[in-house]
C-alpha cells in the first residue's frame, strides 16, 4: 500500500470514528483534554460560528442565484449551511459512509463520493468550489494537483473559496509541540486528528495557487478565536479581531485563514 493510500484509509477510518484505543494512560490524558478544563463544546460552537459567519460573507459577495457550487471534499455536510439557498450544490467525498450521511441529511445537495485528485465532473462547470479544512490534509501529496484538478472543473472566471488553519496562529506553537511531544510517548494520536493533518503556511498556499495559475488570489484573517479558548476570552477576542483580517502577513496569524482565487476568464 503507498503512502497515499494508506493517508486515505486513514481518512475514511476517521468518519467511522474508529481511533485506536491505546492503553489506560492515554485514556486518561484524552479524558483530561476533553474536560471541560479544556474543551466545551459551546466554546467549539461559538468558534465555528465566528468562522462560518465570514465564510458566509465571502460566498454571498461572490454568488448569484442559480450558481452550481461544488463542496469539496462535503464531509458530514456542515459546509452546507454558509451557502446560500439560492444556489445548485454538489458535494464529493472520499468517504462513502460520510457520503451516505450527508445525501440523508441533505436531499436538496447532489452527492458523489470521489477523491479531489479525479473529481467526477467535466471540466469548466462550476461557479464556485467551496474547499474547507482539506488542504492541511494533503501536504504531503502537494497541494497543486488538487489546486489543478479544482481550476479543471471551475468555470472560467469562478472561484476557488478556501479556508485552513494557519500555522502562524500563536496558540499552534503551543498545540502543535504538545501534539507532537504526546504522540511521541503514546505512539498515537491524542484528540481525533488523522495524523498527517497540521496547520500550514497559508501565505505559502496563496503563492502555490498563483503558481497554479489561479488569477487574484487574495485572503483574510477570518477568525484568532480558537475552539478551547474560554468564553470570555473569545467573546473579546471576537470584538476586535476584525482589525487584523486584512493587514498583510498579520491577517495569517489567524487561527483560520480565508483564501479566494479567481480562474482566467
Ligand atoms: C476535516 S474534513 C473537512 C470536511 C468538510 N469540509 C468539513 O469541514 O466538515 C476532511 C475531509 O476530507 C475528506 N478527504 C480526505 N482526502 C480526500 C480526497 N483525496 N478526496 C476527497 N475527500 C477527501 C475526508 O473524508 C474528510 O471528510
Amino acid at each position: 500500500m503507498s503512502n497515499r493510500q494508506k493517508r486515505l484509509k486513514a481518512e475514511i477510518a476517521w468518519h467511522g470514528g474508529r481511533v485506536p484505543r491505546g492503553s489506560a494512560a492515554l485514556a486518561t490524558v484524552r479524558q483530561i483534554l476533553n474536560s471541560r478544563l479544556f474543551f466545551d463544546v459551546k466554546r467549539h460552537k461559538y468558534a465555528y460560528s465566528l468562522t462560518n459567519d465570514c465564510l458566509k460573507v465571502v460566498l454571498r459577495e461572490r454568488t448569484k442565484d442559480g450558481d452550481l457550487i461544488l463542496v469539496c471534499p462535503s464531509g458530514h455536510g456542515r459546509d452546507y449551511d454558509v451557502i446560500p439557498h439560492t444556489v445548485h450544490t454538489f458535494g464529493v467525498d472520499i468517504a462513502e459512509s460520510a457520503v451516505k450521511d450527508s445525501s440523508r441529511n441533505y436531499p436538496q445537495v447532489a452527492h458523489s463520493a470521489g477523491d479531489a485528485l479525479s473529481l467526477p465532473y467535466v471540466s469548466d462547470v462550476f461557479d464556485i468550489i467551496l474547499c474547507n479544512l482539506f488542504l492541511h490534509h494533503v501536504v504531503d501529496d502537494g497541494w497543486k494537483p488538487y489546486l489543478n484538478e479544482f481550476r479543471r472543473v471551475l468555470k472560467p472566471g469562478g472561484y476557488l473559496i478556501v479556508q485552513e488553519p494557519s500555522v502562524f496562529y500563536p496558540i499552534s506553537w503551543v498545540t502543535w509541540p504538545l501534539r507532537m511531544l504526546l504522540r511521541a510517548v503514546f505512539r498515537s494520536e491524542v484528540v481525533g486528528h488523522v495524523p498527517h493533518e497540521h496547520p500550514i503556511n497559508t501565505s505559502e498556499l496563496a503563492r502555490t495557487m498563483v503558481n497554479a495559475g489561479f488569477l487574484q488570489v487574495e485572503s483574510q484573517g477570518s477568525s484568532w478565536v480558537h475552539n478551547r479558548l474560554y468564553l470570555p476570552v473569545a467573546r473579546a477576542v471576537a470584538r476586535y479581531q476584525h482589525v487584523l483580517s486584512h493587514v498583510p502577513f498579520i491577517k495569517h496569524t489567524a487561527w483560520m485563514v480565508i483564501l479566494v482565487a479567481r480562474k482566467a476568464r
